[in-house]
């Protein structure tokens, strides 16, 4: 779609006798209106000093819309609560991939590929043995995505839209398996190769839990959990990972590396980590005396001179409910209902904190809600995932998001390889004397 003709400008003045610079203001759709101020180190010499991002749009997107203070999330404009109840995920993948809901002659099409592509290359299981058996999934993750550049190097250039969509295909395709690769090499058991006539979600979940010894059966409660924890993760507009993902394929690198750089990103505990370091909380506080010594956990999280945060609550955008964090504890409650988890001492202590969390003041006050990460750490542990596994599981769900970035930017006739500036606050140019005399 490109960038709107201006609606507006704005006039920046200068006390410093800089003459004044007009600025070209865009209105996108919906959302806050830009200010396009690439202009301005040319006109005046000088940068924006913004870190954190916390007011600028690094680019322009028809993807994801969010609105953080009416807790909204759109995916190519459909609410994610329709989306969630509506499709399944690989219907929301060809949604963020090329723009609109499948119909079913499309979603036949498109599972098909997505199918057909299931399997890794039969080299990559000796690749993952030189890992320690306690490798982080992480960083396992991290080594396996990208070493898919070393070994599918027919749909590594990142200009050639088919091998664009090619990789697209490959990496939704390969990420449930490598995950259960991954899980299974931690805890020494088998490969479970993929078997084409499962649900990509239930073909997941049989390649994480089945033993060759015995008959796996998918339970569709589960299946629909955590499709729905795919489709909730599947893209969340510029976060830190994939702003990651397409400031690295700015430098034209193939797209395995890319979404390997994302992967990295997204480990982080502020990030993608934080459902399991939320469960790890929560593991603690029960450590700790449980349900009854609550209060004194969050005495310490209100404490400004204590760095405990209560994980999995509080959002850079939402200012309110995250939409995720509804759609997920609904799902929570059934899948603890299905397993009959209910009275489990674990998930009593996560559901007294979300109670505590949303009448104290000190949350309220900042608007700091559960958000997605809190409730789909229960249900990933419900189901049986192991901690450590659950940002993996995150990062399989937003490969698609990331990839749909990837090609939208690539595709935008204005893309540039991103280079950010800085204010430099360091010595002055300085002579380096002789060792003996520093
Ligand atoms: N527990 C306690 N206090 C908090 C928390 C928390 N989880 N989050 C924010 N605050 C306080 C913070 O101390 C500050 O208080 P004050 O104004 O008195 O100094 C105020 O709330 C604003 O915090 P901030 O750090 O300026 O907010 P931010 O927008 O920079 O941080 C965040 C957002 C997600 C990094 C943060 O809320 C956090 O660390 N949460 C816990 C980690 C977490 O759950 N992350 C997952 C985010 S959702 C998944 C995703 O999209 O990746």
């Amino acid at each position: 779609m490109g960038l709107p003709q201006p609606s507006d400008k704005a006039t920046l003045s200068f006390d410093d006798g800089t003459p004044p610079l007009e600025i070209p203001i865009y209105r996108g759709t919906v959302g806050p209106d830009v200010l396009d101020i690439r202009a301005l180190y040319s006109k005046t010499g000088k940068f924006t000093y913004d870190p954190g991002f916390l007011s600028t749009a690094s680019c322009n997107s028809t993807i994801t819309y969010i609105d953080g203070d009416k807790g909204e999330l759109l995916y190519r404009g459909y609410p994610i609560e329709q989306l969630a109840t509506r499709c399944d995920f690989l219907e929301v993948c060809h949604l963020l991939l090329f723009g609109e809901l499948p119909d079913e002659k499309q979603k036949a099409d498109f599972v098909k590929r997505v199918t057909n592509h299931t399997m890794v290359h039969e080299q990559m299981q000796f690749f993952l043995r030189g890992f320690r058996r306690d490798a982080h999934p992480m960083a396992v993750m991290t080594g396996l995505v990208g070493a898919m550049s070393a070994f599918y190097p027919d749909s590594m250039n990142l200009n050639d839209p088919w091998q664009r969509e090619v990789s697209a295909i490959r990496l939704i395709a390969k990420l449930p398996t490598l995950t259960a690769m991954a899980y299974k090499y931690t805890v020494g058991q088998p490969l479970i190769y993929p078997r084409n006539d499962l649900s990509y979600t239930g073909n997941f979940m049989r390649m994480m839990f089945a033993v060759p010894a015995e008959e796996y059966k998918v339970n569709d409660v589960l299946v629909r959990a955590l499709d729905r924890i795919f489709i909730l993760h599947a893209d969340h507009e510029q976060n830190a990972s994939t702003s990651t993902v397409r400031l690295c394929a700015s430098s034209g690198t193939n797209p395995f590396a890319a979404i390997a750089a994302g992967v990295a990103c997204l480990w982080g505990p502020a990030h993608g980590g934080a459902n399991e370091a939320a469960l790890n909380m929560l593991y603690d506080i029960q450590k700790n005396g449980g349900v009854e010594r609550i209060g004194e956990f969050i005495a310490k999280v209100k404490d400004k001179n204590s760095s405990v945060r209560l994980m999995g609550f509080g959002h850079r955008v939402y200012k309110n409910y995250d939409p995720r964090a509804k759609l997920m504890r609904e799902t929570c409650h059934e899948v603890l209902g299905e397993l009959g988890l209910q009275d489990d001492p674990l998930f009593k202590l996560a559901m007294a904190l979300e109670k505590i969390a949303l009448e104290d003041d000190y949350f309220v006050s900042r608007k700091l809600y559960p958000n997605v990460d809190f409730y789909s750490g229960i249900v990933q542990k419900a189901i049986g995932i192991p901690v450590p596994l659950f940002t993996a599981v995150f990062a399989l769900a937003r490969t698609v998001g990331w990839i749909a970035q990837l090609n939208e930017m690539i595709a935008d006739p204005e893309y540039k390889i991103g280079r950010p500036r800085q204010l430099y606050v360091g010595s002055t140019q300085r002579d380096v004397k002789p060792i003996g005399q520093r």
